[in-house]
């Protein structure tokens, strides 16, 4: 076995994260700039350092999972969502289950609570919001944002959800008490049942299509017979049939019955 598959072998021991199932070149060049810049001038002694060090293995966890998110993330797909997709879903059901799929720092699962408070307040949305990175999930709950996370975020809503203070943007406890935050690793774990609404944006792009396929499959086991699945803006589904799925809009795919 090469330095970079034991390497592999022994972070998927040690924390459950299976980076074979990810993107080998991109990861690959990731990890090595990162181990350089720490001196190791290979994959076993960089181990053996994370093996001790929590602040390195915190850096390194920061490195694969790439938190990077926003509110209101390409806001066109989020007009859909708010005027043709939840409209639909809701028609049927008057209490949904909507599940933000690596959520990263919070910005997907409090934006989608913001829509369903302000646009459909008359339906009982439960939101699970979940991710592999128990730090990112850590700040998603504690809810403290830059200007920079907000910029998309339509300013009625900015107003009505959050405080300012010392620069930064918290959002209101209203919002908080309505989001189930756990962690989730979607290589791993069991799926919840019976989802309306799956959001999974940006993502999946980290991953092999082997891993890709297996995560489609779930998901659409996942959902409820009128549910959905939101993509990412670079993520389309090529042949969605495969997994029961229809195109609904562009990112948006319903479960075929
Ligand atoms: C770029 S962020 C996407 C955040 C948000 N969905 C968005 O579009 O703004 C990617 C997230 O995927 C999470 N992630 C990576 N591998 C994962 C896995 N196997 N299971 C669950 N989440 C994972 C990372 O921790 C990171 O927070």
């Amino acid at each position: 076995m090469g330095d970079y598959e034991k390497f592999i072998s022994l972070i998927n021991s040690k924390l459950g994260i299976d980076l074979a199932l990810y993107k080998e070149a991109q990861m690959k060049r990731r990890l090595t700039s990162l181990r350089s810049k720490r001196g190791y001038n290979d994959f076993e002694s960089y181990f053996r350092a994370l093996d001790k060090d929590d602040e390195l293995l915190k850096e390194f966890v920061d490195r694969i999972t790439i938190n990077v998110s926003e509110f209101y993330r390409n806001p066109k797909r989020w007009d859909v969502l708010r005027d043709t997709i939840l409209p639909m879903i809701t028609k049927e059901n008057s209490s949904i289950t909507i599940w933000s799929a690596a959520c990263s720092t919070g910005e997907e699962p409090y934006t989608l609570a913001m829509l369903m408070k302000e646009y459909f307040p008359q339906v009982s949305a439960k939101i699970i919001a979940t991710d592999i990175d128990i730090n990112a999930l850590s700040k998603a709950k504690e809810g403290v944002y830059n200007e920079q996370a907000l910029k998309d975020l339509p300013t009625p809503l900015k107003k009505k959800y959050f405080t300012f203070e010392n620069m930064l943007y918290k959002v209101s406890p209203s919002l908080k008490s309505g989001i189930i935050f756990k962690q989730h690793n979607l290589l791993k774990d069991a799926y919840p049942k019976d989802v309306h609404l799956i959001v999974c944006r940006n993502v999946l792009i980290y991953f092999t299509d082997t891993a890709k396929n297996e995560i489609y499959q779930n998901f659409s086991k996942s959902l409820h017979k009128d549910g959905v699945l939101f993509v990412g803006s670079t993520e389309q589904i090529f042949n969605p049939d495969r997994y029961d799925f229809k195109l609904l809009d562009t990112f948006f795919y319903g479960k075929q019955n």
